[in-house]
């Protein structure tokens, strides 16, 4: 059995993980820039924490809290600005996918500034700024990926990685994501959800990558059964806790399988129509599992004897935790986004054959007028 798995991130998690855990920062050195949203980091009580933690060991800092959702290249160029002037050591992230992305491109655009076409080619040969991450909702995964999701000048949703983004060190403390809405729980749920699922179907992929992929679903099919009934979302820490850990094996998962065409289809749908980035993966999933019963049958059989359940109650599942997408789409606007779908690496690790013909009919049958 060939395998082949690096993840080199220490990853802390419990009640108080960061207050504990404080001289995790001080090894990384002695000035960091914090990178967060406008307001989650602090209602949660994630930024206060870290400050405190911070301040406990001796690190100066300063906080960078402008990240938007679908952080842009200016906001991390702005960001990485600051870090340089202040001579930052490490970059401190804190929240979730957005945040964490713009810290991992902000660590790096502070070593070396570059364009951002440059960015995206991979094609620098850099050292970035450590990265330390704070999770703060329970879907991303990216505390454990080296990979980071930035939208491009030209508005499009872009990514890069490299060995050297993996954060040092991550935490999750649950405790952040108790007070998430219920429709917020639900999308990054269905997130971890697909991260899991597009690691486990992927050329990519590997055993350890699925022991994540199958433990990542398996407890988040069960959180789904109670998110998709309780009105407000009113988990117990519990189960807020196995959410979160389901969200870090769903990121080791496709932190060396990578994603497949759930999201490589649902970028867009993001970009255009400000669709959740879970929602907007999620509403491939049923496709995403017909398509590897027919091109992976024995994989496919194998997964839901794993899970102890079929196609049927996976994909009711789902649709019980996603809400109903308003998404028309002409035939020349399908025209217009069939060039992305043109060689791309996501759908190129599917198995069978996703080309652009197939995403184009894909998007005809659930989007076409
Ligand atoms: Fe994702």
């Amino acid at each position: 059995m060939e395998m082949n798995f690096f993840a080199p991130v220490r990853i802390i998690t419990g009640k108080e993980c960061v207050a504990k855990n404080a001289a995790e920062f001080s090894a990384l050195g002695k000035k960091c820039l914090i990178v967060t949203g406008k307001n989650s980091a602090r209602k949660c009580g994630a930024l206060s924490d870290v400050q405190n933690a911070l301040e406990s060991v001796g690190v100066a800092y300063e906080i960078f809290d402008g990240v938007e959702q679908n952080p842009s290249y200016k906001t991390c160029m702005d960001a990485a600005n600051i870090a340089r002037s202040m001579g930052a050591e490490f970059v401190m992230g804190i929240g979730g996918g957005s945040p964490l992305d713009a810290a991992k491109a902000v660590a790096l655009l502070a070593v070396c500034p570059m364009d951002a076409e440059t960015l995206f080619s991979g094609k620098w040969d850099t050292q970035p700024l450590r990265v330390a991450a704070v999770g703060t909702t329970a879907g991303t995964g990216s505390e454990v990926t080296s990979v980071s999701v930035i939208t491009s000048p030209e508005g499009l949703k872009k990514s890069f990685r490299a060995p050297s983004l993996y954060p040092a060190v991550c935490f999750g403390d649950a405790s952040y994501t108790l007070s998430l809405s219920a429709q917020f729980t639900r999308s990054t749920a269905l997130d971890a959800l697909c991260h899991c699922v597009e690691a486990y179907f992927n050329r990519t992929t590997n055993d350890i990558c699925r022991t994540f992929a199958l433990r990542g679903t398996a407890i988040l099919l069960e959180m789904l059964k109670k998110t998709a009934e309780c009105e407000n979302c009113v988990l117990s820490f519990d189960d807020r806790e196995k959410l979160y850990c389901a969200s870090l094996y769903g990121g080791l998962a496709i932190s060396v399988a990578g994603t497949a065409f759930p999201h490589a289809m649902g970028y867009f749908l993001s970009e255009n129509h400000g669709i959740p980035h879970g929602n907007a993966c999620a509403v491939y999933l049923g496709e995403f599992i017909e398509y590897n019963i027919k091109n992976a049958p024995e994989d496919a059989k194998e997964f839901f004897d794993s899970l102890g359940t079929d196609k049927e109650s996976f994909a009711s599942l789902v649709n019980k935790n996603l809400p109903q997408i308003n998404v028309k789409l002409t035939g020349m606007e399908i025209e217009k986004l069939a060039p992305r779908f043109e060689n791309n690496k996501s759908l190129n690790k599917c198995y069978g054959k996703a080309d652009r013909e197939f995403a184009v009919s894909l998007l005809e049958k659930i989007f076409g007028v």
